[in-house]
């Protein structure tokens, strides 16, 4: 993306001149049609809401090498609570939390590893905040490779850093935050020749953009007015912005919906480059904010993810803690439920909302890119109010009753 090189698609992640590598495909004809039979018929590799777009999202991978579980085909809620919360009417909500190991990173991760094996490699790496390495965990697992996550100490949730030692990836706590263990890993992978599949890796992009694919399909070839999507790495952002235009480019779509990038405010540098018109976005020492998913400093994807927000006339926002948790709560008690960096999605609609960028009869889809089991912790202190700083607005805390009907009855009375 930097130097304008081409090259055919090999064993490297990053372009010789250290700029960040896009995955161009040429000559793809795919028609609606063709799409929603592959959806009725659920053959395989179709039968993956991933590889059923394999022309757009990795058309050399033999069928056969394909590590599949089968992600995707995620569902698309509303409810009148949620809807109320944002005070936009038409807002629905995309679970990829529903993806077999629990967040959106399963999608681009099916492709990732699929690449790998197509290289024959035999092991993977990444750095992550969680979700990453419980996906690259459970897929090299799959086809018998080795995988080594780099994760930073004491700050991922136990769901995620339990998924990544039960699936028998090398767990190396590092002692420092994100951004440290994705330098780190990078270097690492050099030379111990680990196949990085951080989403600097761009066939993790290319599978993660079907997200948008499939949204737009169920959404019966309608786009919305709005995709709102949580910031850290900045890798989905970019992939639903990359997907968007290619759609209207293969002229699957008639308009491009506006996509906005929210990010929490003690990590937002994204935010920042965008607010005040920078060149790049400022390197932020200690990011903070609870939801750790997202606790990035120094995203690695900005400068597609920038591609991607002004491809399609979008905007970039920020949201406190006390706004992400709020609307977590509103997920979680309308019986959808999410993890706290997926609720920045609703937080920022609510905000966007509040300050006139989207009106109230836009079409908005927010996509929650994880489970609520992946963070319990931070669902029960909020309950509990044991969280520092935050004010549980829509607590549901429980009562401790002694085992006899009359203090039950009292309870409940
Ligand atoms: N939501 C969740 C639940 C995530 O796990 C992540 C990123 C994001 C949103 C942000 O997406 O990085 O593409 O902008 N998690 C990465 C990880 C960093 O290591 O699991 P992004």
């Amino acid at each position: 993306m930097d130097c304008g090189a081409e090259r055919e698609p090999a064993s490297i992640w990053r372009c010789e001149c250290g700029g960040l590598l896009d995955v161009v495909t040429t000559g793809v004809e795919i028609t609606r049609a063709e799409l929603d039979r592959r959806a009725r018929s659920r053959k395989k590799p179709y039968n993956s809401g991933v590889w059923l777009y394999k022309e757009l999202v990795h058309p050399l991978v033999r069928d056969d090498l394909i590590v599949t579980r089968p992600e995707g085909n995620t569902n698309i809620y509303t409810h009148a609570m949620v809807s109320e919360f944002a005070g936009i009417a038409k807002l629905s909500m995309k679970h990829e939390g529903e993806n077999p190991t629990g967040s959106f990173k399963d999608r681009g991760m099916t492709v990732g590893i699929s690449e790998a094996r197509r290289l024959g490699h035999k092991a993977v790496g990444c750095a992550s905040t969680g979700n990453t390495s419980a996906s690259l965990a459970s897929y090299a697992a799959l086809c018998g490779m080795r995988s080594v996550v780099f994760i930073p100490s004491g700050e991922i949730a136990y769901g995620k850093l339990a998924q990544a030692m039960a699936f028998g990836a090398r767990v190396l706590q590092i002692k420092g935050n994100f951004d440290d263990a994705m330098r780190i890993v990078q270097e690492a992978c050099g030379r111990l020749g680990l196949y990085l599949l951080n989403s600097i890796n761009p066939w993790r992009i290319e599978g993660q953009k079907s997200i948008a694919f499939e949204l737009i399909q169920q959404l019966r070839w309608k786009p919305p007015d709005w995709v709102i999507v949580p910031a850290g790495n900045l890798g989905n952002t970019s992939a639903i912005g990359k997907a968007l235009v290619e759609l209207r480019d293969l002229a699957l779509i008639e308009h491009l919906p506006r996509l906005a990038a929210v990010q929490a405010e003690g990590a937002n540098p994204f935010y920042s480059m965008w607010k005040e018109g920078l060149e790049r976005p400022p390197t932020l020492a200690k990011p903070e904010t609870l939801a750790s998913a997202i606790r990035i400093g120094n995203p690695v994807s900005w400068k597609r993810a920038m591609r991607a927000i002004k491809a399609t006339n979008g905007v970039v926002e920020q949201v406190s803690d006390q706004e992400i948790m709020d609307a977590k709560a509103v997920i979680d008690s309308s019986g959808i439920g999410c993890e706290p960096a997926s609720a920045a999605s609703l937080a920022g609609a609510k905000r966007l909302r509040e300050r006139g960028i989207i009106s109230s009869d836009d079409s908005v889809v927010c996509i929650l890119t994880g489970n609520i089991l992946k963070d319990p912790g931070a669902t029960v202190d909020y309950h509990t109010g044991k969280i520092n700083g935050i004010e549980p607005r829509y607590k549901n805390a429980p009562v401790e009753v002694p085992p006899d009907i009359e203090s039950v009855t009292k309870a409940l009375r």
